[in-house]
């Protein structure tokens, strides 16, 4: 399938999960062999080269870094919501478009010095992936720039990564 096919799979789902909000929902793209297979080929191809790991935040960050780990031959770094893990390095706070929310790094996930590229389903408000770079940046990564399906223009999560590359396969 193309990508521009797949990506005319995700649903526009207004005021969910709250009045107002407009959720884009890619659980058709992730439920068709073929378009899922078109976003994780592009992926790979966005995360680019010169990277040593992956880094996804649950529950979609990790299907789509899943695969695409698998497509490009690099391990994942997973970035966990709080209460999970056994031994955390690193814990941090942020804002959602709509709520709260933590997130923290299992210890040995990353080392000092690796490049990490963060991979996520979409950038809204940037505060998830602003978050994951803290996160990594305190463990010693090197974060080299985050690839996403989708992209919510008028959330501005571009602006909060204060320079990091964005590579989005789509921006609506
Ligand atoms: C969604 C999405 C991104 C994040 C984007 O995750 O998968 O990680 O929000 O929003 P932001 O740019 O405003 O931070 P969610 O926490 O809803 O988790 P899920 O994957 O478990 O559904
Ligand atoms: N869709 C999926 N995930 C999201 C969205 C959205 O519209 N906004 C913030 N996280």
């Amino acid at each position: 399938m193309k990508l521009d096919e797949a990506l005319d799979l995700v649903a526009d789902v207004p005021d969910f999960p709250e009045p107002g909000v407009l959720f884009r929902d890619l659980t058709p793209v992730f439920g068709s062999a073929s378009a899922f297979a078109s976003v994780v080929d592009a992926l790979g191809e966005v995360v680019g080269d010169g990277v040593d790991r992956l880094a996804a935040v649950e529950a979609r960050g990790f299907v789509l870094a899943a695969a695409v780990g698998y497509a490009r031959g690099l391990g994942v770094a997973l970035v966990r919501k709080p209460g999970k893990l056994p031994a955390v390095a690193a814990r941090v706070d942020y804002s959602l478009e709509y709520g709260t929310a933590t997130l923290e790094l299992p210890v040995g996930s990353v080392s000092p010095g690796e490049r990490v590229a963060v991979v996520d389903d979409v950038l809204a408000t940037g505060g998830t992936v602003a978050a994951t770079a803290t996160l990594l940046k305190e463990a010693g990564a090197d974060v080299t720039g985050v690839s996403v399906v989708l992209e919510l223009a008028a959330l501005g999560g571009r602006a909060k990564l204060a320079g990091l590359p964005v590579s989005a396969l789509r921006t609506v």
